[in-house]
Parts: C-alpha cells; sequence; structure tokens
C-alpha cells in the first residue's frame, strides 16, 4: 500500500460526511421506501442504501485500495482489518430517523491494520460534528474537546435502552446507584456524548462494528475508554457488549453489568 496522507484522508472522510448529510436532509423532503430486516424493530430505508453506496463510490474512486465494512451489505466481503477499512453506519438511530426525524448521525471510523485513526460522527439534525484523528485530540464543530475529568460512580450520568433491564439485572443497580439515566437510540450519538462529558457511560448488549468504530476513536482521544462486558477490547469483526465511559467510573459500570 502506498503512503497514507492522513490528514488529506480526514479531509475527504469529512467532506464526504457532509455531503451525505446533506443528501439525508434532503431525502427527508421527499418520501422513501421503509423495509424490516432481522425484526419488526430493525428497520432500514432506501436513503440507508444509497447512504452507503455513496461512500462506496467515492472510496472506490479516491482510494481504491480502501475497503468498506457497512453495515447495508459491503460488510459481507469484511472478515479481518488488514490495510485501510472504513466501518460506516450510514445512519445510525434508523428507528429515530423514521418516526422521529432528529437524533440520528452518520457514524464512520477509518481502521488502518486494526488499529482506530480516523472518528466521525455526524448528528445531522443538530448540526453536530463529532470527530477525531488520532493523537490530535478530538472536536465537537471547531471546539476541541477537553479530556475527561474525574466524576463518581454516584454523580454519573449513564446512557442504555431500557429493554437490557429485562435481560440483565445489574442494570437495575446502573439506575438505583448513578444519578440519572437517559436514551437518546443512537450508539453512535451516545458515545460521542461521553466523549464530550455530556454522559459518563454509555452500555449496550449487542452492538455491531457500525455502531462502535467511529465514536470509539473520538471517546479515546479524550481518555475515554470502551470494551465489551469482560473488559476486553472489541475485535470490530462481530457483535459484542459494550461499555464507553469516563475512566473513572469504567470499573463501576463493568462490576455491575457482570453481578446480573
Ligand atoms: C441501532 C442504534 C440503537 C442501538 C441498536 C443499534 P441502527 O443502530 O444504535 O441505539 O440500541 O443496537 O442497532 O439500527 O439504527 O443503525
Ligand atoms: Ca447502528
Ligand atoms: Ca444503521
Amino acid at each position: 500500500m502506498t503512503d497514507i496522507n492522513w490528514d488529506q484522508l480526514y479531509d475527504d472522510a469529512l467532506r464526504w460526511t457532509r455531503e451525505a448529510g446533506e443528501y439525508i436532509k434532503e431525502k427527508m423532503k421527499e418520501s422513501y421506501s421503509i423495509d424490516t430486516k432481522a425484526n419488526q424493530n430493525d428497520l432500514v430505508t432506501d436513503v440507508d442504501k444509497s447512504v452507503e453506496q455513496f461512500f462506496q463510490q467515492k472510496i472506490g474512486e479516491g482510494y481504491p485500495e480502501h475497503r468498506l465494512m457497512g453495515e447495508e451489505g459491503s460488510h459481507e466481503s469484511i472478515h479481518d482489518l488488514t490495510g485501510v477499512v472504513w466501518i460506516l453506519d450510514p445512519i445510525d438511530g434508523t428507528i429515530n430517523f423514521v418516526h422521529q426525524e432528529s437524533f440520528f448521525a452518520i457514524s464512520l471510523g477509518i481502521f488502518h491494520e486494526g488499529v482506530g485513526m480516523i472518528g466521525i460522527v455526524y448528528d445531522v439534525m443538530n448540526g453536530e460534528l463529532f470527530t477525531a484523528q488520532v493523537g490530535k485530540g478530538a472536536y465537537l464543530n471547531e471546539k476541541k474537546l477537553n479530556k475527561l475529568s474525574e466524576v463518581s460512580f454516584e454523580e454519573s450520568i449513564l446512557s442504555f435502552n431500557p429493554r437490557w433491564i429485562l435481560k440483565n439485572r445489574g442494570f437495575e443497580k446502573l439506575i438505583t446507584e448513578s444519578r440519572a439515566v437517559r436514551c437518546y437510540g443512537s450508539a453512535a450519538i451516545e458515545i460521542a456524548y461521553v466523549a464530550a462529558g455530556k454522559l459518563d457511560g454509555y452500555i449496550c448488549n449487542n452492538l455491531a462494528p457500525w455502531d462502535i468504530a467511529g465514536g470509539s476513536v473520538i471517546l479515546a482521544e479524550v481518555g475515554g475508554v470502551s470494551s465489551n462486558y469482560d473488559g476486553g477490547e472489541q475485535t470490530y469483526l462481530k457483535k459484542d457488549t459494550f461499555i464507553a465511559a469516563n475512566p473513572s467510573i469504567h470499573r463501576d459500570v463493568l462490576k455491575r453489568v457482570q453481578n446480573n
């Protein structure tokens, strides 16, 4: 593989993400078809698919050696993370997109030999663009995000889907022993919120690489921690349990989800 100009790659990825955001906003003024996938609550629209095709075309033209692992089909040919892999969720929070027309994001992580190099989470309707390049800090729009400061578990604000309470009794302790719990319905936005200090922890029983790739790169840049429920690293090749947290409460969250 030829030398990689990471700044150029970052600029291109950002430009294409913004363009895709504009495309989504335009499509929202028209009608689009909605289908279900694994179950009746797993939605996909024409818009999800065309955003993935848009990135596929741009990457193919600009970076033909790179590979795309996108939720809407392109992931099927990706079984390892050698070289450069763009890990894309064209719309994270499709239920919000369809029902609420807000709180959904384009989520993109660009990995090199398995290492997250670039992270982008674009909350399209709120105009919040969370970005990071490894070693260069994380940003919300033009503003650099601070390193996460210490918080106690008792004062922490957590986020998770209430449905997980039915599957893991440890979630009851997360509710009763933290300050408050929220749920936004987009994993990518919720991980970015942990990076921005709006949340202190986000927890999910089952996430795919494209849900977490962009957010995890951003989170790492502010000293945040991500892991599965065993405390191990993500492989970005399969679905897994997931915790994104301020480092001062990561162990507190882990202890509770393990003790269910
Ligand atoms: C979903 C959202 C949701 C999370 C689900 C994801 P999608 O992604 O991130 O918040 O709870 O597990 O699958 O299907 O909207 O891309
Ligand atoms: Ca998703
Ligand atoms: Ca999606």
